[in-house]
């Protein structure tokens, strides 16, 4: 499923109404820890409704390699896991690919094994600070060897015994929370994340569910500590589910409200809290979004959303909101191009160290396509015109650089659904990481995409 070589450029043409029922594939976050947690526990654990994204698929042959069995069964995933502490040292360095998630949940991970692992990826996640996952695990013990300034490719060595640590995230981050209390896992005694900003706990209720024991408290400050005691037992979890994809649910979701005559609605989308922060902006930006079919799935929040063609209203996304929609800010900057006023995301600092500085290439790809807007060094605003007007005219007829970035080439492909003249990103293949079936659905719902210089 690797994408090839070349980049393919894409267009977006303008589409009538976007009509239809569909399913976003599997959560990302979720779907990699269910290879991480299910490879490490002891027994098996069966995985439906995983995401068969390159992303996750790395995750899972990175497991593999360190001694997991996982194979297919029809639609689930039959993973046996090696038992926690029983990871084997990898004979060959591990490519990651795009995925950020991925390595750094897997280097918090084997973090502390007395064995060697090198680390690689794509110029994209080569291009990633790594340092803020090192930092913590040196605390631990960890020798790493790097010779691009805690970049990657790098190679991790853990010491005999590790040692626990209490670590405060000094930025608003699961990867790196996830990654020390993986590295904890085994690691003898009581290692603790001390996080002010909470941020998407899916790992604190994942290894709940396999049996480690955390304990998660919020102190007078509203900090959250989360205590995991090392070297306990893991246990598959027999069957998990993982729900729809809220950050993958996002395109349709905007496509539908910018297209006029839409109406679209999206099943099985998990809707905890730390996800949940750009349907609640779109809510509050007038969307008619309805919530329907409310039920627990795996242990989470899931619903359907109805979706339909809305006259939308400018807003303040305020910073605090940040952790619980970052990857969203992308296609919000879509919907707030149809939004009457100036909407402004703040607090938007951790958008420039993702799949690309995705500050930067939203703010050139709405240049490259008449929409006014204002880049700031953590803040963004976007000035919309529901007639989808610009100050040179209409908008659309520029080609987008999406640096390697699934979510930039998404997010620009739904803009070019709505306005009058296409949008071209200049590469869809790294779509494949998080959403392989997009331009099917998209296609599905009523969507023109075209492939470009063909
Ligand atoms: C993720 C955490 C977020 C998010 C990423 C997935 C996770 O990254 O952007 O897509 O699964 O833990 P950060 O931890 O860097 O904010």
């Amino acid at each position: 499923m690797q994408a090839g070589a070349t980049p393919r450029p894409l267009r977006a043409i303008k589409a009538g109404g976007l009509n239809g029922r569909v399913r976003v594939p599997g959560d990302k976050s979720i779907s990699h820890r269910a290879f991480l947690f299910g490879g490490l526990a002891a027994g098996t654990t069966r995985v439906t409704g995983l995401l068969e994204g390159e992303d996750v698929i790395a995750t899972g042959r990175a497991m593999r390699a360190m001694g997991a069995q996982i194979r297919k069964e029809g639609d689930a995933y039959i993973v046996d896991g090696v038992g926690n502490g029983c990871l084997l040292e990898p004979e060959a360095p591990l490519d990651f690919g795009n995925a950020g998630t991925g390595v750094r949940l897997t280097m918090g991970l084997v973090g502390p094994y007395d064995f060697g692992a090198t680390f690689v990826g794509d110029a994209s996640l080569s291009r990633r600070p790594m340092g803020r996952v090192l930092d913590p695990l040196r605390l631990m013990g960890v020798q790493v060897v790097s010779r691009s300034g805690d970049r990657l490719p790098l190679s991790i060595h853990g010491p005999r015994a590790a040692a626990p640590i209490s670590y405060r995230v000094p930025m608003a981050s699961a990867q790196v929370k996830s990654a020390v209390l993986l590295a904890g896992l085994n690691t003898p005694g009581v290692t603790t994340v001390i996080e002010p900003v909470m941020t998407r706990d899916h790992t604190e209720k994942m290894l709940q569910g396999f049996g480690a024991e955390i304990s998660v408290e919020t102190d007078g400050e509203g900090a959250r500590h989360i205590a995991l005691t090392g070297q306990g037992p893991l246990r598959a979890v027999e069957n998990l589910e993982v729900p729809g994809d809220p950050s993958s649910a996002g395109f349709p979701i905007v496509a539908a409200l910018i297209v006029p005559g839409s109406d679209v609605v999206v099943e099985n989308v998990l809707m905890n809290p730390t996800r949940a922060g750009l349907v609640e902006t779109l809510l509050e930006m007038g969307a008619s979004i309805e919530i329907t079919n409310q039920r627990q799935s795996g242990g989470e929040a899931v619903a359907d959303l109805r979706v339909r063609h809305s006259q939308l209203t400018a807003v303040d996304v305020p910073a605090e909101r940040a952790p619980f929609m970052i990857d969203e800010y992308p296609v919000l900057a879509m919907a707030a191009a149809f939004a009457e006023g100036t909407t402004r995301m703040n607090g938007l600092d951790e958008l420039r160290v993702k799949e690309s500085d995705r500050l930067a290439a939203v703010a050139a790809g709405l240049a490259a396509n008449g929409i006014r807007h204002e880049e700031g060094p953590d803040f963004l605003t976007v000035t919309g015109d529901p007639e989808g007007r610009g100050p040179s005219g209409f908008y659309g007829g520029g080609t987008v650089a999406t640096h390697l970035d699934h979510r930039i080439a998404m997010s620009f492909l739904v803009l070019g659904t709505a306005t009058q003249n296409p949008v071209t990103v200049d590469d869809a293949r790294m779509i494949a990481t998080s959403f392989p079936e997009f331009e099917a659905m998209m296609a599905g719902l009523g969507a023109e995409l075209m492939a470009v210089g063909a």
